[in-house]
């Protein structure tokens, strides 16, 4: 069975209502980034960073897979297929993709401020600053903030490694490591950007389909579906 490997970023979540992070002016849901997205806000001010990671959690559970996440889900059928996902959403996954990787971690789960290998589901949108870990440790968002380690960017360069087919869809591939995965497909397989504003990126063997995700992404699947 023929490996497809798709990438893909807050676009592909756009239109399920989800912000993307540099359509806006810079601002993420109108903070910066600095205030709620890195270990030093955590450290200045935890309950900022709580709240704000509650109210991403409340949209995400609010928003609901678009027809791209479903497309994806329906490759299964004849594909063996992995996604790699920046997103902190879990659209893929409830859209019935069974294989995600989530390079930036997902929202709906917490981890250990102590030690990031100890995660825990979370119930509804609500994380508090008195819910601890085994460790006694407050809990936070399961997120990959800035300067933190991407502990699945080493499995997800292999995965890139072994792809027959390569998709890249709602990334502007302006956050490393991420971007550089684009670097280890290699240079004979067949690569498909699906954006409405294609990213720069230096590959070969590169179709591009400028359309938003939910037009693009379910027209390449139904040629991929009868093709195979
Ligand atoms: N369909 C497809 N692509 C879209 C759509 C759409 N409807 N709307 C916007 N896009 C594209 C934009 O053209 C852009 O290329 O989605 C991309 C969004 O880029 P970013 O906002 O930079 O999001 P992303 O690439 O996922 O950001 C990467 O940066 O802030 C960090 O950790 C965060 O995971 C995030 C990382």
């Amino acid at each position: 069975m023929k490996h497809i490997v798709i990438l893909t970023g807050a676009g592909i979540s756009a239109e399920s209502g989800l912000k993307t992070f540099r359509d806006s002016d810079g601002l993420w849901e109108g903070y910066n980034i600095e205030d709620v997205a890195t270990p030093q806000a955590w450290q200045r001010n935890p309950q900022l960073v709580q709240n704000f990671y509650n109210e991403r959690r409340k949209a995400v559970l609010e928003a609901s897979p678009n027809t791209a996440h479903y497309a994806l889900a329906r490759l299964e059928e004849k594909y063996k297929v992995t996604i790699i996902t920046q997103n902190i959403d879990d659209l893929h996954e409830r859209a019935g993709s069974t294989n995600v990787v989530h390079l930036h971690g997902i929202i709906t789960r917490s981890q250990s401020s102590l030690n990031p290998k100890l995660t825990y589901p979370i119930n509804g949108w609500y994380l508090g600053m008195d819910e601890v870990c085994e460790l006694g440790s407050p809990l936070r968002t399961h997120v990959v903030w800035f300067g933190e380690d991407v502990p699945m960017i080493e499995p997800a360069a292999q995965i890139c490694h072994d792809a027959d087919i390569f998709i890249l869809s709602g990334t502007s591939l302006a956050v490393y490591p991420a971007a550089g995965l684009i670097n280890y497909v290699p240079r004979k397989v067949p690569k498909y950007i699906v954006d409405p504003k294609i990213p720069i990126a230096y590959m070969t063997n590169t179709t591009m389909i400028e359309a938003k995700a939910t037009v693009g992404i379910p027209q390449l699947v139904d040629e991929l579906l009868s093709t195979n």
